[in-house]
């Protein structure tokens, strides 16, 4: 039996991934290491909990007494767990050093001692490049990471390659651009229009809305991160993009649009600091590796929205009753309001 280890398989990618990994790959056994932060939940493993190649295991990836033995264990890591949020990153970064770059560098420590290791898998992002005014990035572009949060990511991406290149860790660094789908929380764009919408909230969006993000579906990451499980080369680095880049105007209209809401529940609000205006991926390296995205772009945000709007279930408790929801509300659009 293959074992993978997944950290961070309680958030958004992670959980997804841990269903993908699951139903693709029925010899493998997967253990899931996630702290259950704010963003990390139960809920979004709600049936593959009981599925005897599932090991779910309540820890912090900064604790190497914990990680360590989990490391030492696998074949496969693909290391996701991260405080993620670049809004939260503006108000207080600790954590966010912390965990991205403290806590892969105790899985890295980790990995130099794993036996049976072929594959580490090192959760990088687009936002490492920082704002990029024209063309796309490719892997070889410098990083200028603009905020706390790409920052920790780059700094945590360089690391995990240094272990490659100084202790031969088999690592792969792969950048994703902006990734939509179910169980997504509901304080990042996607989640928190289509809800607020559903209950007639005005939808806050940042400047002039003239932003250009990538959307990438989690499915479609979920394969590419499988692809080079298998056939990448360790030491390398691998963009991930879905090549639907969308201002955020634009993306809202869709969601008004798929929701039947009036523009009159645009709300413009003041601009995120520092924010980076374009993200662009070239993923040419990825798709002469065979990997293309499958989910078109309108269906997987028609199929987006309407997963939100019949499950209640899992966004209405966070909204409405976790206390550390709505402090970051507050704190985050209470000013801006
Ligand atoms: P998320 O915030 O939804 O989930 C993060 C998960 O990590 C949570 O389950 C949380 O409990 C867990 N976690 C946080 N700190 C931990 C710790 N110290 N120990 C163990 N677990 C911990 O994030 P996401 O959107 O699913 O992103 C996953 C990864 O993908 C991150 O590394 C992120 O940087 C990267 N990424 C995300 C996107 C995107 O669009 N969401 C795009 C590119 C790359
Ligand atoms: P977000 O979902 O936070 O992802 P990221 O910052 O990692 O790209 O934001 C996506 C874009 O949407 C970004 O340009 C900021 C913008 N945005 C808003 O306009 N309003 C919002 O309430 C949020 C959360 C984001």
């Amino acid at each position: 039996m293959i074992k993978l280890l997944v950290t961070g398989g309680a958030g958004f990618i992670g959980s997804n991934f841990v269903r993908y990994a699951l139903h693709a790959h029925p010899d493998w056994h997967v253990t899931n290491l996630d702290k259950l932060t704010y963003a990390g939940r139960r809920e979004n493993l709600h049936d593959v909990m009981d599925n005897p190649r599932h090991t779910f295991v309540h820890g912090d990836i900064c604790d190497a007494a914990v990680a360590g033995p989990l490391v030492e264990a696998a074949h496969y890591v693909v290391h996701f767990a991260a405080e993620t949020h670049v809004d939260r990153s503006i108000m207080a970064a600790g954590d966010f050093i912390k965990t991205d770059v403290e806590g892969s560098f105790v899985l890295l420590e980790a990995a130099r001692r794993s036996p049976n290791l072929k594959r580490f898998v090192q959760i990088s992002t687009d936002e490492v490049y920082g704002s990029v005014p024209e063309g796309s990035s490719v892997e070889t572009d410098e990083l200028k990471p603009r905020n706390p949060y790409a920052a920790s990511k780059a700094g945590a991406d360089r690391l995990a390659y240094s272990y490659w290149a100084t202790h031969d860790v088999p690592v792969i660094v792969t950048r994703a651009s902006n990734n939509y789908g179910p169980y997504q929380f509901p304080e990042k764009i996607l989640p928190l229009f289509v809800t607020n919408l559903m209950d007639n909230i005005p939808v806050p969006l940042y400047g002039d809305g003239g932003n250009i993000r990538d959307w990438l579906h989690v499915l479609d990451h979920c394969r590419g991160i499988d692809l080079l499980l298998h056939s990448g080369v360790n030491g390398e680095v691998y963009n991930i993009g879905g090549g639907n880049e969308v201002k955020n105007i634009d993306l809202t209209h869709r969601v008004l649009k798929l929701s039947n809401k009036g523009t009159e529940l645009i709300k413009p609000v003041q601009d995120r600091k520092g924010h980076d205006r374009r993200y662009s991926l070239s993923s040419a390296k990825l798709k002469a590796m065979g990997w293309a995205p499958q989910v078109p772009f309108e269906q997987g945000l028609a199929e987006t929205v309407a997963w939100y709007q019949q499950n209640e279930w899992w966004w209405r408790p966070i909204k409405e009753r976790d206390p550390n929801y709505r402090a970051y509300m507050d704190a985050q659009y209470g000013k801006r309001g």
